[in-house]
C-alpha cells in the first residue's frame, strides 16, 4: 500500500495525566485535551489546590463548560492530598463518582505542590479507606529529601518511599506517574498487579542531551527531569513492549512562552497539539504500531476498572508539522515538538 493511504484505527484512547489550568486557560487547554481522546485524569495541582470533593465538582463544571459541543471528552477528577486529607473525605469522593484518584505530590516536589504530603505516616487512615474503596493513588515520584541530585530523585522515591508504601499497602492500587528512568520500569514490572506506571511523550522522544547540548532549551524541561538515554530506551521498550502495566499519561502542562524562556524557567511540556501522534511516531519508529491500542486505550482503563471507550480513533499516514506556537490567553504558548515534522495525523 502506498504510505498515504496507510492507516491505522484504533479505540479511543484516554489520557491518565494532564493539566488543564483554570478560568481562562481553560478556552485553549480543554479544547486541545479532548483532541484523540475519550476521557482525561485532571491533575489538582491548581492555585489554591483541589483537596477537596466540592472544590473538584466546582472545578469540573468549569472544565465542561469550555467542551466544544462535538465532543464526547470527559474529565475525570483527581484529588490533592495534603497532610490533612481524611478518611472521610476519601470515602465521600469514591461516593460523588466524579472522583477517579487521589494524587501524592511529596511537598516542595513539582509545580504548585508547596502543600503536598511533608510525612506519609500522616495518611495512614487514608490510604486505609483509599485500599478499601480501590481508589487509585496517583504518584509524583521524587523524592524532595534535601541534597539527592534532580536525577537521583526517582530511584532515591522508589527506595525510600514508594518501597515501604507498597509494604504497608499491599492493596492500594498505585500509578507511577510519569515515569523516567529504567529503575521504575523494573520496579514496576516485579510488582504484584496493583502497580502500574504512566509514560509521557517527551520522555519517550527526548533525553537529557536533546535539552541540554548545544544550547539549554527550556521547553523540554519538564518534572520529573529528562534522563540519560539508556533509561529512554528503557522507556520505550516499556511502552511499546505491549505490557498492560504500562499506559498513556502526557503530563500534557501549558506554561506560556515567557514564563518557560525565562532566567527560572517553569517546568512542563504542553503536548496536546499532536499527543496521539507524538506516540505513533515512537511506536512506529519500534515497528510496534500494533501495540499503540494497548498503550494508549486499554491498559489505562483496565488499571482503573473502567471500560474501554465505545468510540475509535483513525491516524493516517501523513507529513505535518506542529505549530510552532499558539495564542494562550493574553500570551503565547509554544507546544512540545514546535516546527517537528511529523509522519502520522489524526483525521478529525
Ligand atoms: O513538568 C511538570 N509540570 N511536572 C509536574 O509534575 C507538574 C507540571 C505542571 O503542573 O506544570
Ligand atoms: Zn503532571
Amino acid at each position: 500500500m502506498a504510505d498515504s493511504q496507510k492507516k491505522l484505527t484504533i479505540i479511543k484512547p484516554d489520557d491518565w495525566h494532564l493539566h488543564l489550568r483554570d478560568h481562562n486557560a481553560l478556552r485553549t487547554t480543554v479544547p486541545f485535551a479532548c483532541r484523540g481522546f475519550g476521557r482525561g485524569i485532571i491533575m489538582p495541582n491548581l492555585v489554591p489546590p483541589v483537596v477537596t470533593v466540592d472544590l473538584a465538582i466546582k472545578y469540573k463544571q468549569r472544565i465542561l463548560a469550555n467542551i466544544p459541543d462535538s465532543s464526547s471528552w470527559s474529565p475525570l477528577m483527581v484529588l490533592f492530598l495534603t497532610d490533612l486529607t481524611s478518611p472521610e473525605e476519601i470515602y465521600k469522593a469514591h461516593d460523588s463518582k466524579a472522583i477517579f484518584g487521589a494524587k501524592l505530590y511529596p511537598a516542595g516536589a513539582t509545580t504548585n505542590s508547596e502543600t503536598g504530603v511533608t510525612d506519609l505516616r500522616k495518611l495512614t487512615k487514608t490510604f486505609e479507606a483509599m485500599e478499601e474503596v480501590g481508589m487509585v493513588l496517583q504518584i509524583h515520584g521524587e523524592s524532595t529529601e534535601k541534597g539527592v541530585d534532580i536525577f537521583d530523585r526517582e530511584p532515591v522515591f522508589i527506595e525510600k518511599t514508594l518501597k515501604p508504601l507498597v509494604e504497608k499497602f499491599p492493596e492500594l492500587k498505585i500509578s507511577l506517574e510519569h515515569i523516567t528512568t529504567l529503575d521504575s520500569v523494573e520496579y514496576i514490572m516485579n510488582q504484584s498487579d496493583t502497580v502500574y506506571g504512566s509514560i509521557t511523550p517527551q520522555h519517550l522522544l527526548f533525553n537529557r542531551n536533546d535539552m541540554l547540548v548545544g544550547g539549554i532549551r527550556p521547553h523540554l524541561f519538564c518534572l520529573p527531569i529528562l534522563k540519560r538515554e539508556r533509561h529512554q530506551q528503557s522507556l520505550i521498550k516499556a511502552a511499546t513492549s505491549g505490557n498492560k502495566k504500562f499506559f498513556l499519561g502526557t503530563d500534557s502542562a501549558p506554561h506560556s512562552k515567557d514564563k518557560k524562556e525565562n532566567a527560572c524557567g517553569c517546568a512542563g511540556c504542553y503536548s496536546h497539539l499532536s499527543a496521539i501522534e507524538l506516540y505513533a511516531e515512537i511506536f512506529d519508529q519500534l515497528n510496534s504500531l500494533d501495540q499503540l491500542e494497548n498503550f494508549a486505550s486499554k491498559n489505562g482503563p483496565d488499571f482503573y476498572g473502567l471500560p474501554y471507550n465505545d468510540s475509535f480513533i483513525t491516524l493516517k499516514k501523513h507529513k505535518w508539522t506542529i505549530p510552532s506556537s499558539i495564542k494562550y490567553m493574553d500570551t503565547t504558548l509554544v507546544p512540545l515538538g514546535a516546527d517537528m515534522q511529523l509522519n502520522w495525523q489524526l483525521v478529525q
